[in-house]
């Protein structure tokens, strides 16, 4: 399993960026207005500084918006990748956007079969949500497990994005359950470096160099 980060601060992206973990980016209108920037130039400033695919998302939800608003995102770099919500317009967008050659990455699945729907309409990329479905006392992961088996029985190519990560736990998983890639927030990545038994073995380690003990 890939890391992508789940931002748009560019400082979080280049601290981590610099460690060689990542492979792409993710954005969405929220965190995008956390930055207090427009979409186009937080893609274009990420997509100087990582070389992989950056999601960045359409804001209209009818088709002929959402298409000029994606092909303009699209416009911005070559890795650019234009997440689109699962709607019946997105669906259709999604499908001009695969034919004009334009990756796309689906956004808020919440089951099997919206992202079995997202794939067959020519989606590079799914995005189940799984701390969202977590929140309402449901099982988030079940639905990558899920995808993640019809994907391998019918043999699609389309990737899986673990999404809405809460924690360290769900890395895991999202890679036991066959997911290609889990988009990971900034807070949480620095979780999954840390462990107890690591600070007190560096620190008798440290003691023993210095001839404490
Ligand atoms: C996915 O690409 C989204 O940006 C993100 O993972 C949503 O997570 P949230 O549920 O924490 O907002």
């Amino acid at each position: 399993m890939k890391f992508f980060i789940d931002t748009a601060n560019i400082e979080e992206i280049r601290e981590i960026y610099q460690m060689g973990i990542i492979s792409g980016v993710t954005t969405n209108p929220s965190l995008v207005a956390k930055e207090g920037k427009q979409v186009k130039d937080v893609i274009e400033e990420i997509a100087s500084l990582v070389d992989g695919p950056i999601s960045g998302e359409v804001n209209s939800l009818d088709y002929e918006n959402m298409l000029k608003e994606g092909r303009e995102i699209a416009s911005v770099h070559p890795n650019i990748v234009v997440k689109i919500p699962m709607t019946e317009d997105g669906m259709k967008v999604v499908n001009q956007l695969s034919k004009d050659g334009i990756k796309t990455n689906v956004t808020l699945i919440f089951s099997a079969s919206q992202a079995l729907i997202a794939a067959r309409a020519g989606a590079s990329y799914v995005s189940p949500f799984v701390g969202r479905v977590d929140d309402i006392s449901n099982d988030g992961m079940g639905i990558i497990e899920d995808i993640a088996d019809l994907f391998v029985i019918h043999g699609i190519e389309t990737e899986i994005i673990a999404a809405s990560i809460r924690h360290p736990m769900h890395v895991k998983d999202a890679a036991l359950a066959g997911s290609d890639i889990a988009t990971v927030p900034y807070d949480v990545l620095k979780k999954c470096f840390k462990h107890p038994l690591t600070d007190i073995g560096i620190e008798k380690f440290k003691a023993a160099y210095e001839g404490k003990k």
